[in-house]
C-alpha cells in the first residue's frame, strides 16, 4: 500500500456545506452548530431534519416532522415477508441492506415519493424493519409498529425490549444517535455519494452506505470493541491481553481515527453516558475496564477512542444485543447519507477519480493454444 496515496487520505474530494469536521481548530458542526450544543440541548429528530430540510425545524415544523415519522413506521406486507424468509442467522446489517433494498421495490423514488419522502420514510421504518425480524426470529411473534413513544430512541428501547424504556436509556441512545447522525465525507457517506454520481437513485445509494458502514474500520468498531471490552472481568486482566495485543501489532477496535489526530469530539461526550448508566448496569463494571483501555491505548500508543468506543458499552448498559450497535448506527447516519445524496445531487459530476498504474509493462498478448 503507498502510504501517501493509499485511502484517500487528506485528498479533497468535493464540497460540502452539511459539516465540518474537526480540523485546523474547527469544532464538529452540523450545519454550523456545534456538536456540543447539539447533543447538550437538541434531539435527534431536530438533527434529523438539520441535516436533510437544511434549517433547524420551529416547534410546528417539529411536530409535523415527528407526526410524519410516527405514520410511516408501519412495514409493507412484502416486506414482512421477506424479513420472516432470512434466516434467523442473518447480521442484523445483512437485514437491513436487504430490507432497504426491499423497501425500494415497494415504495420507489419517483415524482409522488421524492428524496426528503424516501428519506423520511427510511429514518421512520429502519427501526422496525430490524426489530420486525428480531421479535420474529427470536421470539416467534409479528411485531406491532404501533407505539406511543414519539422519537425514534424511545420506539426502538421499547419494541426492542417490549416495555417504556428508563428516561435515562431513552436519552443516552437519543444522543448516540445525534452523535452518529453526520460526518463529512466518512467511507460510506462517500461510497453513498460515488452511486448519486451516477444518477443511480436513492435507496441504491443508501444500500453502498449499509454495506460500508458494516465493516469494522467503520462502523462496525462498535460491535468489536464491545466483544474485546466483553471478555474481561477486571481491569488488570484487560490492561494485560491488550498489551498484548500491541505487541503483536493488532488493532484495538474504536481507537484511532483518520481524521482527528488527538481526539474525537463525540467520544467525551458518548463517555459520559456510558459512565452514568454503568451506576444502574449490573456489569457497570466494564466501564472502568474501558477506561483502563483508554488510559493504555494513549500510554502505549497515543491512540484515543473514537465516537465507537465507548457507545459500545453505552448500549451495552442498556441491554441492547451487541449486533444492534452498528444497525443503531444505521438509524442514525441514514440522516447524514439523506443529505448527502440531496447535496450530491444540486451539483452533480460523476466521481470518477484516476488510479496510479502498478502492473506489467505493455506485453504480447499469448493466444490460448501457446499457454499449454
Ligand atoms: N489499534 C492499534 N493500532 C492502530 C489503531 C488501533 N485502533 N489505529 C491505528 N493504529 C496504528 C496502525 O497500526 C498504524 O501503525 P503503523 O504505522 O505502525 O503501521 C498507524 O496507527 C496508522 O494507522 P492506519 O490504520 O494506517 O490509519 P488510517 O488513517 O488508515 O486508519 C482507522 C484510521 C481505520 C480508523 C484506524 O485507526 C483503525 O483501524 N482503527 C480501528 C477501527 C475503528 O475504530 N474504526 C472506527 C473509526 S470511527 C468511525 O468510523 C465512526
Amino acid at each position: 500500500m503507498n502510504k501517501k496515496t493509499g485511502g484517500l487520505a487528506e485528498i479533497v474530494a468535493g464540497d460540502t456545506s452539511i459539516s465540518t469536521v474537526g480540523k485546523e481548530g474547527l469544532d464538529l458542526t452540523y450545519r454550523g452548530y456545534s456538536i456540543h450544543d447539539l447533543a447538550e440541548q437538541s434531539t435527534f429528530e431536530e438533527v434529523a431534519y438539520l441535516l436533510i430540510y437544511g434549517a433547524l425545524p420551529n416547534q410546528t415544523d417539529l411536530k409535523k416532522y415527528k407526526e410524519k415519522l410516527i405514520s410511516q413506521r408501519a412495514l409493507p406486507d412484502a416486506l414482512q415477508v421477506v424479513l420472516q424468509a432470512m434466516p434467523a442467522s442473518t447480521h442484523p446489517m445483512d437485514v437491513l441492506r436487504t430490507g432497504c433494498s426491499m423497501l425500494g421495490t415497494l415504495k420507489p423514488e419517483s415524482s409522488e415519493n421524492e428524496e426528503h419522502a424516501v428519506a423520511d420514510r427510511l429514518i421512520a421504518c429502519v427501526p422496525s424493519m430490524l426489530l420486525y425480524w428480531y421479535h420474529f426470529h427470536k421470539n416467534g411473534k409479528k411485531m406491532n409498529t404501533d407505539s406511543d413513544e414519539t422519537t425514534v430512541a424511545g420506539y426502538f428501547l421499547h419494541c426492542l425490549h417490549d416495555k417504556p424504556p428508563a428516561d435515562e436509556q431513552r436519552r443516552a441512545v437519543d444522543v448516540s444517535l445525534i452523535l452518529y447522525a453526520e460526518h463529512e465525507f466518512n467511507a460510506s457517506t462517500f461510497a453513498a455519494r460515488v452511486t448519486t454520481s451516477t444518477e443511480s437513485d436513492f435507496y441504491s445509494a443508501i444500500v453502498s452506505g449499509i454495506g460500508t458502514l458494516r465493516g469494522p474500520l467503520h462502523g462496525g468498531a462498535n460491535e468489536a470493541a464491545m466483544k474485546l471490552i466483553s471478555r474481561f472481568k477486571t481491569p488488570d486482566e484487560a490492561e494485560k491481553t491488550v498489551r498484548n495485543m500491541l505487541a503483536h501489532k493488532d488493532k484495538i477496535m474504536g481507537f484511532g481515527h483518520r481524521v482527528y489526530k488527538i481526539s474525537d469530539p463525540r467520544s467525551d461526550i458518548i463517555k459520559q453516558w456510558s459512565e452514568t448508566l454503568s451506576h444502574h448496569a449490573k456489569d457497570g463494571y466494564l466501564y472502568a475496564i474501558s477506561e483502563r483501555i483508554q488510559k493504555l491505548m494513549w500510554d502505549e500508543k497515543h491512540l484515543f477512542p473514537n465516537v465507537d468506543f465507548y457507545s459500545a458499552t453505552t448500549y451495552h448498559f442498556c441491554g441492547i444485543p451487541t449486533d444492534m450497535f452498528t444497525p443503531l448506527f444505521v438509524m442514525a447516519r441514514l440522516s447524514g447519507w439523506s443529505a448527502h445524496i440531496i447535496e450530491q445531487r444540486k451539483d452533480n459530476r460523476l466521481i470518477r477519480p484516476d488510479a496510479n498504474y502498478i502492473g506489467h509493462a505493455p506485453r504480447p498478448y499469448v493466444p490460448l493454444i501457446d499457454r499449454g
